[in-house]
């Protein structure tokens, strides 16, 4: 990649050109020797972002690439004496982020983030771990569990292997990722996914998601260049999520993004009541979350209204750079 930083980047780019910047990113061949001059890369659209979607999206795959991403299995009640057994292997891959740019992730299991871990609570949770990548891992767990589940002193070097046992407490929206030195280079890298904990009786029917959100650091040096969910900037601009009017829409939400602090999610034409952690039921009204990294919470929305209706980032930064979404509600 270039050795432009992100903020040169964004500097040159008027802000209702969103794309411009990425496509810079994307083709820093074709970009001016200062990143931001005249020969900029052919871009891909050259709109503001509230008309980006659909084709004109530039996004990775196909509209269900992300599926197992972002639909999570199912809740389950309690039932005593039940084990939830997950596998999940480090691999080093190279991932597309945004068509174009491929970014060196240490994955659990082939994705960033990883896959979606779930039990309820009283389950007894066994997580065997394989370490096929070329550094040493681990698995460390947001929750309640004995000092050597934690994922931080029992390093698993490659090759090795590891199993994770313990009863899921407390119910909530919790996370996972390595916890090797140097620790902010294993989650920059992509080593975390979401963990969600039900309660003994589950939350009441929903369409539920999952949504991780992350940055990418595509020129290495300590700055994010991409911002998405699940791991494709502009996927759901470019394959907007279906949901249903009056029917509620449950997102367990998880900030893992490395290097800037806060990370938020903000929702257009609509209220949502989010539960700090979903460890309780207090819950605030509002359109607007801010999250530190390792923060996560459930929102539950009820869209009044049909249609169109985007969600992103509330720093608008972060939004040009790939953290943006719809839902397409219908009747
Ligand atoms: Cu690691
Ligand atoms: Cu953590």
């Amino acid at each position: 990649m270039s050795g432009l930083t992100r903020r040169q980047v964004l500097k040159g780019a008027a802000p209702v050109v969103a794309i411009a910047p990425l496509a810079r990113l994307a083709f820093p061949s074709a970009a001016g020797a200062e990143g931001t001059g005249s020969q900029a890369a052919k871009p891909l659209v050259a709109v503001g972002h509230a008309a980006m979607m659909g084709g004109e999206a530039p996004a990775v795959g196909g509209p269900n690439d992300l599926d197992a991403l972002l639909i999570p299995p199912p809740a389950l009640s309690h039932e005593p004496g039940r084990v939830r057994e997950y596998t999940l292997n480090a691999v080093d891959r190279e991932i597309e982020i945004f068509p174009g740019v491929s970014y060196p992730a240490w994955t659990y299991s082939g994705t960033v983030p990883g896959p979606v871990i779930r039990a309820t609570e009283g389950d007894l949770l066994r997580v065997r771990f394989g370490n096929g990548g070329s550094h040493p891992h681990t698995i460390h767990f947001h929750g309640i569990h004995p000092a050597n589940m934690d994922g931080v002193f029992e390093i698993i070097e490659p090759g090795a292997s590891y199993t994770y046992e313990f009863p899921a407490r407390p119910y909530g929206m919790h996370l996972y990722h390595c916890h090797s030195s140097p620790l902010k280079k294993h989650i920059e890298k992509g080593l975390y996914g979401a963990f969600i904990i039900d309660p003994p009786t589950p939350r009441r029917p929903a369409q539920e998601l999952v949504m991780v959100i992350n940055g990418f650091d595509t020129d290495g040096d300590g700055e994010n260049n991409f911002y998405t969910v699940n791991g494709r900037a502009f996927y759901y601009a470019k394959y907007p999520i279906r949901v249903k009017r009056n029917q509620t829409v449950r997102i367990y939400l998880a900030n893992l993004t490395e290097f800037d602090v806060i990370n938020s999610f903000h929702l257009h034409g609509e209220f949502f009541r989010y539960y700090p952690t979903g460890s309780t039921d207090h819950y605030e009204y509002t359109d607007t979350v801010m999250l530190c990294q390792g923060q996560r919470g459930i929102l539950e929305i009820d869209f009044h209204n049909s249609g169109r209706f985007m969600f992103h980032a509330h720093q608008s930064e972060f939004t040009e750079l790939g953290w943006m979404g719809f839902f397409e509600v219908g009747d």
